[in-house]
């Protein structure tokens, strides 16, 4: 993981997007410390103050389901079809309490259940007998039944129609409120952001280029490729398609300096040679981009550094 330096806090909405394949779920598996092995990752974790990365498996299994949770995005593929729901949820807490009294298990799994709207008579079905918007809110009360502070939902909706996904993010806001959840969303629809999220981190090559206020990001974008998701978004319900032109780029070798130049609108020299620094932007979000960091006056570059890039250059010097 690169460039990615973001905090949740409690009881807050922080959505996480990104086209496809930029490293999203990468991020959110490195956070719960789910990655394969053999996947590096530098600097720190930090989760209350403790580095992630330096635990030993048992303690990270310890972290994970009563301080981290994490909601996939296919619940089919997670769920036990010859275990009862009720059994899902005891093998659940009693992994992590084996202390636990059969009733208190019961009482713990129930009162999630009724958080997450599903009725109480629905216990001991098995996944099957639900429907997919139900299996989803079955994923989510399991990672939850621990209360954890913090979870991560990597496109918890995105494999539901439309009515069920909205129900789905009313869920996710009740949930915050019941239990002061930190809450990573990870999504490619900006329309689940803009509705769900307090703050919105967009992620670009693994990198985070802008992080803030939803509503700041939204109606002041900083970053030309938030910006341009923006528009894209936009046209795609309006004109039809409208990607941004290029492709995204291959994180094994990504671009030098800052990685979206070759794509960029705003690129300037500088940005073919030197990675931007992430800056707080006069709107109040941070972001890492050598043309907003100019038109905010936020640095004074030399002509030289800020002739706008030739197309011709970009071929070239990817050539090179
Ligand atoms: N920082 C990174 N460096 C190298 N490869 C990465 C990095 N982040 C993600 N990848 C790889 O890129 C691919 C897409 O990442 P993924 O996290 O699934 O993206 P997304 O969830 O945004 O679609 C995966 O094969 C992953 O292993
Ligand atoms: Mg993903």
């Amino acid at each position: 993981m690169d460039g990615v330096d973001f905090t949740v806090r409690r009881g807050e909405t922080l959505g996480l997007v990104g086209e496809s394949g930029c490293g999203k779920s990468s991020l959110g598996r490195a956070l719960m410390g789910l990655l394969p092995p053999g996947a590096q990752i530098d600097g720190d974790l930090r989760f209350k103050g403790q580095d992630l990365l330096s635990l030993s498996p048992r303690e990270r299994f310890a972290l994970r389901g009563e301080e981290l949770g994490m909601i996939f995005q296919e619940p089919l593929t997670r769920l036990n079809p010859l275990m009862r729901i009720s059994e899902h949820f005891a093998e659940t807490l009693r992994a992590h309490h084996p202390e636990l009294e059969k009733e208190e298990v019961e009482r713990r799994s129930r009162e999630v259940l009724r958080v997450m709207g599903i009725p109480p008579t629905r216990f001991r079905s098995y996944p099957h007998e639900f429907s997919g918007g139900m299996r989803q809110r079955l994923m989510i009360a399991l990672a939850l039944v621990l209360r954890p502070a913090f979870v991560v939902a990597d496109e918890p909706t995105t494999a539901l129609d439309v009515l069920v996904e909205a129900q789905i993010i009313r869920v996710l806001a009740d949930l915050r409120r019941e239990y002061d959840t930190a809450l990573l969303l990870i999504t490619h629809n900006l329309g689940i952001v803009a509705e769900a999220c307090d703050r919105v981190a967009v992620m670009y090559a693994g990198e985070i280029v802008e992080i803030g206020d939803a509503r700041a990001v939204f109606t002041d974008p900083q970053h030309p490729y938030t910006r341009e998701l923006l528009r894209s978004t936009i046209s795609l319900r309006t004109t039809g398609l409208d990607f941004i032109p290029g492709a995204p780029p291959d994180l094994v070798a990504p671009p030098p300096a800052c990685r979206f130049h070759p794509r960029c609108p705003d690129a300037m020299r500088i940005c073919a040679d030197q990675h931007p620094v992430q800056r707080e932007m006069p709107t109040g979000t941070r972001t890492q981009c050598w043309a907003a960091d100019q038109r905010n006056g936020l640095v004074e570059l030399d002509p030289a550094e800020a002739t706008p890039l030739e197309r011709e250059e970009v071929s070239l010097a990817d050539e090179a």
